[in-house]
């Protein structure tokens, strides 16, 4: 593992001193069942490659000396000019390159801005946020820049769009909304999606929750019919429709709904052979209890807490579940972040 000349100051990296890392992160997995009373087995980290995160949050900042952009230092608003980074695809490395040459005309002296990109398919779909209104000129300003950019936001609105993003699971083209989640690598997402899909093998009725574009809803549904539940009705507009489009899948539909308020209760979760659930940092808590409390017999769980993870499985295990092998993925590469995918089945 080399060091990044900004490891230390940059606030984005946690790990690159030469540790067992994999290792370490696996063990922060199995620390976290054991606190919650879990035993299970808990499978070599899966890693990711360098160079493959496809989507960043920028932090950019006009100085008299030009345009910094890159990360906060750890604990600090201080802006970590990236010269280099391990874990940017270099597209996306690329772009902060080109937004530095290009944007330091555009940003007047003082002024900071929150830039969100995500790669896709078609090209960058970036956000920029700015305390500036959004003006002819500065739309001919930042348009004249020539970005790799489908499509360009400013402050929510949308100041060019060169074609749709697109992005595709499996094959299944989605188009996104702005600001759409993405799992943070196309590698990581492959494994969980195989995951995920070996532990739903057979079903023929599966609920996907916290669905966000279809990642796993979409491939599912080529073999089993597929409701997928999330709260951003964006998403599942587009999830939706790449279904719509879709040649060789089952029936899907989808549900907008705050799944932490109104989780899905025993006898709706009980239609399904499987569900899917993949929450975001906060976990599961309230849907993990009305699974211990339906006939489902087989759920998939990913999940990127494992503090979360753990006490949502320890619900599952009292409700009657058996925990089977977890699996570490390293999507969030040398920092303290983990993500992991487990099956339970009764
Ligand atoms: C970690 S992402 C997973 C998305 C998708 N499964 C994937 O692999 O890309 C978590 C998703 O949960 C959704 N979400 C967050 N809070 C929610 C809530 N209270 N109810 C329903 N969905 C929620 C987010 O919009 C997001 O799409």
């Amino acid at each position: 593992m080399s060091a990044c000349r900004h490891f230390g100051s940059c606030g984005g990296c946690t790990h690159q001193d030469g540790s067992d890392y994999h290792a370490l992160k696996r063990a922060t997995v199995m620390a976290a069942l054991a606190r919650a009373g879990v035993e299970a087995q808990v499978e070599e980290t899966r890693a990711v490659g360098e160079g493959s995160r496809r989507r960043a949050a920028f932090k950019l900042a006009r100085t008299n000396a030009g345009l910094e952009i890159g990360f906060h230092a750890a604990r600090s608003h201080q802006i970590v000019d990236m010269g280099e980074c391990l874990v940017l695809t270099p597209p996306l490395f690329a772009l902060v390159e080109k937004l530095r040459a290009t944007l330091t005309g555009v940003m007047k002296e003082g002024e900071k801005a929150e830039l969100h990109a995500l790669e896709s398919e078609t090209g960058f779909d970036l956000s920029i946020r700015m305390e500036r209104k959004l003006t002819p000129a500065l739309t001919a300003a930042i348009a004249a820049v020539k970005l790799p950019a489908a499509r360009i936001l400013f402050n929510g609105e949308i100041l060019l769009e060169n074609a749709s993003p697109r992005v595709s699971f499996d094959g299944i083209a989605v188009l996104p909304p702005p600001m759409a989640f993405l799992q943070a690598t196309a590698e990581g997402e492959g494994v969980l999606r195989e995951k995920v899909l070996a532990i739903t093998g057979g079903a023929k009725k599966v609920s996907d929750l916290f669905s966000g574009l279809g990642t796993v809803s979409l491939p599912l549904a080529r073999r089993a019919k597929v409701h997928a539940v999330e709260q951003d009705k964006d998403a599942l507009a587009a999830l939706a429709a790449a279904a719509r489009v879709a040649t060789g899948l089952k029936p899907v539909t989808t549900e907008k709904r705050d799944l932490f308020k109104l989780p899905l209760d025993a006898l709706e979760l009980n239609a399904y052979d499987a569900v899917v659930m993949d929450p975001p940092r906060a976990g599961a808590e309230a849907q993990a209890r009305m699974l211990a409390a339906s006939k489902v017999k087989r759920v998939a769980y990913v999940s990127c807490d494992a503090a979360t993870f753990a006490r949502d499985a320890r619900i599952l295990i009292d409700g009657g579940y058996r925990i089977g092998v977890v699996t570490p993925v390293d999507q969030f590469l040398y920092s303290n972040h983990i993500e992991m995918v487990a099956g339970f089945t009764r």
